[in-house]
Parts: C-alpha cells; sequence; structure tokens
C-alpha cells in the first residue's frame, strides 16, 4: 500500500465470531483510505473468503520461529501461506501481559519480513513514563531496539499507541499526536530513506477520527473497540 491514502487497520484482539465477519463483509470500499482486518487466527479463514477483495487481512501475531517444537505457536510462514497480508506486532497487550520485550519483538519483524509481509509494529508510552516527560525517550528506545536494526527498504508500518489511550476513552490531544509523530517519523524516515506511515492507536472512533486523521503525519489509525461494530467501523473508514 504506497499512496497517498490513509490507512485504517482493525484489531479485533480476542474478538469477533463468523456472524461478525458476515456482517463485515457488507462494508463498502471508501473513497479516500484503505482497509485492513486483523482478526483473530480461527477467523482468517472466513475473513478471506466473507470480506470483499478491497480489505487486506493482517494477524495480530505470529512466533519468531519459521516452525518447529513451538507448540501453540503460529509463524510467519504460516500466515504467509494463509494469504495474510499484515502482522501487527509488539502490541503493548503483547508487551506487558506475555512479557515481549524488544528483541523478541524484532526476531518477530524481522520474521515478518522475510517471509514479505507486512509489519505493523505497536510502539507506546505508559501514562508514568508520559507525566514524566518521557514519551520520546521510550519511544526513541523501542524503535532502537525493535525496528531500525531491521533491515528493509519496503515493508513496514508503525503504530504509535500511547498505553493510557488504549481502551480509555483518552487521546493526546492534537499537538502531542502532533510532536509524536513528527518525532517517530523523522527518525524512522532519516534512517530508512522511505516514507515509513506511522498509524495512530488508542481510543480512535468514528467521533475522533477526522480530527486525529488531519493531524499532520498521521497516516492512518489502528482500531480497537470500535472497529467490532460495522456502523461504526464504516464511518471510520470513510473518514
Ligand atoms: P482501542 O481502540 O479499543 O483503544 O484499542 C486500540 C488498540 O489497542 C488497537 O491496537
Amino acid at each position: 500500500m504506497k499512496n497517498n491514502k490513509k490507512i485504517i487497520a482493525a484489531n479485533w484482539k480476542m474478538n469477533g465470531s463468523e456472524e461478525l465477519m458476515k456482517e463485515f463483509s457488507q462494508l463498502t470500499p471508501p473513497k479516500h483510505n484503505d482497509v485492513i482486518i486483523c482478526p483473530p487466527f480461527t477467523l482468517l479463514d472466513s475473513a478471506k473468503t466473507l470480506l470483499p477483495n478491497f480489505i487486506k487481512i493482517g494477524a495480530q501475531n505470529c512466533s519468531e520461529e519459521d516452525n518447529g517444537a513451538f507448540t501453540g505457536e503460529i509463524s510467519a510462514t504460516m500466515l504467509r501461506d494463509s494469504h495474510v497480508s499484515y502482522v501487527i506486532i509488539g502490541h503493548s497487550e503483547r508487551r506487558t501481559l506475555y512479557r515481549e520485550t524488544d528483541t523478541v519483538i524484532l526476531k518477530k519483524v524481522e520474521s515478518v519480513i522475510k517471509n514479505e509481509l507486512t509489519p505493523i509494529v505497536c510502539i507506546g508510552e505508559t501514562l508514568s513514563e508520559k507525566k514524566a516527560n518521557k514519551t520520546l525517550e521510550v519511544l526513541e528506545k523501542q524503535i532502537d531496539a525493535s525496528i531500525t536494526r531491521v533491515n528493509t527498504h519496503t515493508r513496514l508500518i508503525v503504530a504509535y499507541e500511547p498505553i493510557w489511550a488504549i481502551g480509555t476513552g483518552l487521546t493526546p490531544n492534537e499537538y502531542e499526536i502532533r510532536e509524536t509523530h513528527l518525532h517517530i517519523k523523522k527518525k524512522l524516515n532519516l534512517h530508512f530513506n522511505i516514507d515509513v506511515p506511522v498509524l495512530y492507536g488508542g481510543s480512535a472512533n468514528a467521533e475522533n477520527c477526522s480530527k486525529i486523521l488531519s493531524v499532520e503525519n498521521v497516516d492512518g489509525l489502528l482500531v480497537g473497540g470500535a472497529s467490532l461494530k460495522k456502523h461504526d467501523f464504516e464511518m471510520i473508514c470513510n473518514c
């Protein structure tokens, strides 16, 4: 996806059903935005069969390994064979609940790129880090540890998701989003010498989407809760 359109990505997390997928199969192509839906692994197959072609499919995680004795894991190779195009890597829920470190995240990103899929790498600060004015420092550290070490010139999307904004109804103000995105974008573009799309995620919804999308250097949204309601998601896609 290399054009001037914004990217609207849905992260269904551990939610959704065949029924919901059927509802989403009725979505109509938005004029100005590209759409990615990342359902749980068990719904990837129905996503492929039911969703219209304009919607690209993503997974929410993968193993850092290609194959082997890793019970319960799914590799990027397997996802590629399941017609997935994107993989969310390093979501804060995986970093905190499943103790994924920057080192593991780096390996996952490398595996995703090696398999010719596009990683959507999540970064973000906690509330206490924000209060201590450490946002940019934390983001730089995450980028240095798990993104700029990757050797890629094409496939990469970064999602800035302030942890305190996820599922809380809170969002940074436009000034904060502008500053943070500018900082992330400058660093990535300087390093990779290409334009790396940077999405915003955290309580994005049908009401605030136009405001957030109009902020400079916001290339799209990674939407959680609001992506589970067809009507809301459709409105966001048409923002
Ligand atoms: P919410 O949109 O529910 O805050 O979730 C954001 C998110 O975690 C997307 O990855």
